[in-house]
């Protein structure tokens, strides 16, 4: 069995950076909401130790998160960082105090004694705090093990019981030995082994699969993104041709895509997928629809359908397989895997046709382990580290009505611009870059001749997240490359402008 580590989430914003930090040094971890899981089950799931979170809240407030003292007593080491070091301090009888002087945010100093938890830390080094309360009196029994000019109890220890607590937050890139401490958690105090390699998860998977799904017919909406592209390349190892793959190509996706799907997974791998070339019947639901929101209900509701026409014509389904990730099961806020996420292009899929079970392979997996996973099991890079593409595809990049004629000028454009940023001889440090067909005209001149054509924006963004953005600051040379060239190769363009809007306060997306 995996070895594995609980990460009592008390609603800090590090939560899932936390699991991420601690798989990263092969052990399993896993988050669960501190209300939703008692002492009784924490003991049985047989964890090696237990991280409990930060939180916005203060240990007095009556409605901030508390959790049964008893855990204190089970045997299991904890780490509790920031609130969660605060709670541990307060469970076990310290004190906690609030006072704006006492107050961190940002880089600090960390001052560190000999402990378990600082095995080749520096004496001093940086963290990163960010904290109003501290604890200001540790508990009977526990050390100060480090300190800040402002913190007398940065971190402390029970070490005979195997708890410690630290103010900071070693999960975030500017606490300096961050990763070492966690580290030092794992190894020196919780004892683990190292076991969560990813050959062996997928090793595991499939043979779980292989008995679960033996001689049922297993359905699985293929839409050439990251998360069910895995999915069907893990399921496929686990159950060969019983797996059918269904990839509606709506048309609104990039150059040559539905072609670059159709040939990895039906020619390079072999597997049994229907792609079902739906563009007209897109095309036409969308004729003279302009409203960003109303194409996206439009294309969703569609792609429902398409999927359902062909799921009737399979017969009985036993089982539908997802590409639901982790994020995606703990954003549900329920830690139920059987949940659908609402924002999956699938959505509402139940309803309509009925099967079993759901397969959701990749449920306890972080983006970076998915990527991981689509490497091992063979898939294209150009497929596992794709830029996002939103669902709707390439209709909230036609600004205005869609015809076909629009989204065959915007795919040449945007394979252009895409093209001269992946050659550019600058590094460009940018997560994702597309071109979007504005509905503005303009006059230029072409072979000597007056052109009145499309003005065509290009768009380039810098983000971790997405839910904030920088544009990005592509150099002028492969700007310059990439305006001529789309000019210059396709006729009905006339101007290119480049988008230096962040978000907020605009989207990523025009539409
Ligand atoms: P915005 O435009 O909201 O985009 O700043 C943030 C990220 O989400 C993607 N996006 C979508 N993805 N369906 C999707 O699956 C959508 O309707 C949709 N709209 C935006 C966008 O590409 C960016 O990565």
């Amino acid at each position: 069995m995996n070895e594995k580590i609980l990460v009592l989430d008390f609603g800090g914003q590090y939560n899932q950076l936390i699991a991420r930090r601690v798989r990263e040094q092969k052990v399993y971890a896993e988050i669960k909401p501190y209300n939703k899981i008692s002492c009784e089950d924490i003991k049985n799931a047989g964890y090696k130790g237990v991280i409990f979170t930060g939180g916005p809240n203060s240990v007095y407030d009556e409605s901030s998160p508390h959790f049964d003292p008893e855990i204190l007593n089970l045997g299991i080491p904890i780490l509790g960082i920031c609130y969660g070091a605060q709670l541990l301090a307060f469970m076990a009888g310290g004190k906690v105090q609030s006072a704006a002087d006492r107050s961190e945010y940002g880089n600090t100093v960390l001052y560190v004694n000999d402990s378990p938890l600082f095995e080749g830390v520096p004496k001093k080094s940086d963290s990163f705090m960010s904290h109003t309360d501290y604890v200001s009196e540790v508990p009977q029994g526990f050390t100060v093990i480090a300190t800040t000019d402002n913190c007398p109890a940065a971190a402390f220890s029970c070490d005979g019981k195997a708890l410690y607590g630290v103010q900071f937050h070693p999960e975030v890139t500017h606490t300096e030995y961050g990763k070492i401490i966690l580290k030092n958690f794992l190894y020196n105090v919780c004892k683990c082994s190292g076991n969560w390699k990813m050959e062996d998860f997928i090793e595991k998977t499939a043979e779980k699969y292989r008995e679960e799904l033996k001689g049922k017919k297993v359905l699985l909406a293929l839409s050439g993104g990251v998360d069910s592209s895995v999915a069907a390349a893990l399921l496929y190892k686990a159950v060969g041709d019983n797996l059918i793959c269904v990839f509606v190509d709506h048309g609104l996706l990039r150059k040559d895509e539905g072609d670059f799907v159709e040939n990895t997974f039906k020619g390079k791998f072999g597997m049994n997928l229907i792609r079902v070339n739906a563009q007209d019947r897109f095309l036409r639901k969308l004729k003279g629809v302009t409203e960003p929101e109303e194409k996206r209900k439009i294309i969703g509701e569609e792609f429902i359908r398409v999927f359902e026409d062909e799921a009737k014509k399979l017969g009985k389904i036993d089982v539908l397989a997802q590409g639901t990730i982790y994020p995606d099961v703990i954003e549900s806020g329920k830690g139920d895997s059987a949940v659908i996420k609402s924002h999956h292009n699938v959505g509402g899929l139940p309803d309509v046709i009925s099967f079993e079970s759901i397969a959701e392979p990749l449920c306890d997996l972080f983006k970076d382990e998915v990527r991981e996973v689509g490497v091992k099991l063979g898939l294209p890079n150009e497929l596992v580290y794709r830029q996002p593409f939103p669902g709707p595809g390439l209709a909230v990049r036609v600004i205005g009505e869609i015809t076909k004629s629009k989204l065959d000028i915007l795919k040449e454009a945007d394979a252009i611009f895409r093209e001269e940023i992946d050659r550019s001889p600058e590094k460009i440090e940018t997560n994702q870059y597309f071109a979007v067909l504005t509905d503005s005209f303009s006059v230029g001149v072409k072979g000597d001749a007056r052109a009145y054509g499309y003005v065509l924006a290009l768009r380039a963004v810098t983000t971790d997240d997405f839910m904030t953005a920088q544009w990005t600051r592509i150099p002028y040379e492969t700007l310059e490359r990439a305006s001529n060239r789309i000019t210059g190769e396709i006729t009905e363009i006339t101007r290119v402008v480049y988008d230096i809007t962040s978000k907020p306060p605009a989207t990523v997306e025009w539409e």
